[in-house]
């Protein structure tokens, strides 16, 4: 066999020959920082409490979904990462890549701050391909200075090693004139008409008290996307208690637009119209898109039309476990008849159960009744509330899913959301050890919550009267794949 020239190979066979490094094209931070990730792996993968098919990185902090793109025959979900720590810092891009929404493989860390051009973090972002097909990489860089949003193009077409545009910042502040933006950040790219835009949080008020929140709104003027213009604020929540947004994104769902937008609080949706003329999105329903933790959402488009919802999942695990932060899993949008979001988790994770255990026709009261037993588990349940006020289950001894048949309320550990009473009540839970998924109000209610149960019991009850199980299937749930073999450089 001939030896091939580097300049023959594609970069990721380079990474595989372990050439790169050698010619320099990956940054000593990459290395590095994925050493230290390793290093957490044993004390991560010990922990009995971290889910085994809720995507997480190999080991540290974890927050926002970033960059999902479906391209060239998988789904990539890039994400914050602290390879340092199991708390909030020193932020990169980690990355991987998944040919199911199940099962994943790690690859190497993406993206690192720049520190010789004073980047302290990479911050949150989004993947968008530029006229000639390849994606870009449009994030918020930060250093000791006003934020910028900068580009990183991919060297290859696993999309595993990037570099950054020489001629970063390709936004700065200066784009927006006379108008002062504060905490703007976290990018998100949309295309219409031929055209891509892309929006950024912020807010237009310095003393951040609230009340003058926005989304910005900017439009490529190259089509590689190296110049844009500023387009004007397409969204402003005047609401008194949100300082400025996070990761907003703006996508259109059917014949609607949805803008998603985390306020420091849950994230939340609108659906309405988009009027690119004028630059303006107008709501016409609100609300909550979970109650639960998650938050910072990011949305990529199954290459069989489904629009999926990423959302960082808060575990709110002691740092000294090594691990911290997971994805909820990736789920379907669509509008209902009344115009309201509602959410499905994406049916490829029924390829994880196992034999499920079914009942039905059980009287349910006061006393728990047993109805499966493990920390990993899908139920799909089908509850009558008869005369009592409430049903709902309990996990592990502790975590109550209840639904209120008085006000038409469901809660989820500490989370709740009105859905209205809808009888019987069907349920979707997913327990995955401490993360738990609840979906019900077909869709209406999507809610990711993590459970402080001790143990492995899985009941169902009833409040103040008697109620009934009319069927219920509990499957067991096998763990999803995350391979290590390509988190190497
Ligand atoms: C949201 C967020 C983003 C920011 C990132 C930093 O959770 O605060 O606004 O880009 O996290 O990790």
């Amino acid at each position: 066999m001939t030896r091939r020239s580097f300049s023959q190979m594609s970069l990721a066979q380079m990474i595989a020959a372990g050439s790169v490094m050698a010619q320099g094209r990956v940054p000593p931070q990459i290395p590095k920082a994925m050493a230290a990730m390793r290093d957490a792996i044993a004390k991560a993968e010990s922990d009995p409490a971290r889910p085994v098919y809720h995507f997480h990185p190999p080991a540290q902090w974890n927050n926002d979904p970033n960059g999902t793109i479906f391209y060239r025959g998988w789904h990539h979900l890039f994400y914050q990462v602290n390879p340092y720590g199991a708390t909030w810092g020193h932020m990169h891009w980690g990355h991987a890549r998944s040919r199911d929404l199940v099962n994943w493989e790690h690859l190497p860390i993406a993206l690192w701050p720049s520190e010789e051009q004073g980047e302290e973090h990479v911050f949150s972002g989004a993947a968008m391909p530029a006229a000639d097909g390849r994606p870009r990489i449009f994030y918020t860089s930060i250093g000791k200075r006003e934020p910028e949003q900068w580009m990183a193009l991919p060297l290859d077409d696993d999309l595993i090693a990037w570099e950054k545009y020489a001629g970063n910042p390709v936004l700065s502040q200066k784009i927006h004139g006379e108008q002062n933006v504060f905490e703007w950040r976290d990018p998100f790219l949309f295309q219409d008409g031929g055209k891509t835009y892309m929006v950024c949080g912020g807010n237009h008020d310095a003393s951040r008290s609230g009340g003058g929140a926005t989304v910005e709104l900017y439009e490529a003027v190259k089509p590689d996307l190296t110049a844009w213009k500023y387009r004007g604020t397409v969204f402003e929540y005047r609401e008194s208690e949100v300082f400025n947004i996070e990761c907003p994104n703006l996508f259109r769902l059917g014949s609607k637009w949805v803008l998603l937008i985390s306020p420091h609080r849950s994230t939340e949706y609108f659906v309405g119209s988009l009027d690119l003329e004028r630059a303006r999105f107008r709501p016409e329903t609100h609300g909550t898109l979970d109650p639960g933790a998650s938050y910072a959402s990011n949305i990529s488009r199954a290459p069989d039309g489904r629009t999926l919802l990423w959302l960082w999942g808060k575990t709110d695990t002691k740092p000294a476990m090594g691990w911290n932060g997971c994805m909820a899993m990736p789920r379907v949008l669509s509008i209902d008849g009344s115009g309201f979001l509602r959410q499905a988790p994406a049916a490829e994770f029924a390829t994880l159960r196992g034999e499920p255990r079914s009942l039905g026709g059980v009287a349910l009261s006061d006393s728990p009744v047993s109805i499966g037993d493990g920390d990993c588990a899908e139920i799909e349940a089908t509850l009558s509330v008869g005369a009592a006020n409430a049903v709902g289950l309990r996990i592990g001894g502790k975590t109550e899913i209840l639904f209120d048949a008085k006000d038409g309320v469901i809660t989820a550990g500490r989370a709740r959301k009105r859905i209205g009473v809808m009888l019987p009540l069907r349920l979707r839970v997913f327990i995955d050890r401490r993360v738990i998924e609840v979906f019900t109000g077909d869709g209406r209610a999507a809610i990711f919550t993590t459970s402080d149960g001790a143990d492995r019991r899985i009941e169902a009850f009833a409040r103040g009267g008697t109620a009934r199980i009319e069927e219920c299937r509990v499957w067991p749930m096998k763990a999803a794949r995350m391979s290590l073999d390509r988190f190497t450089v």
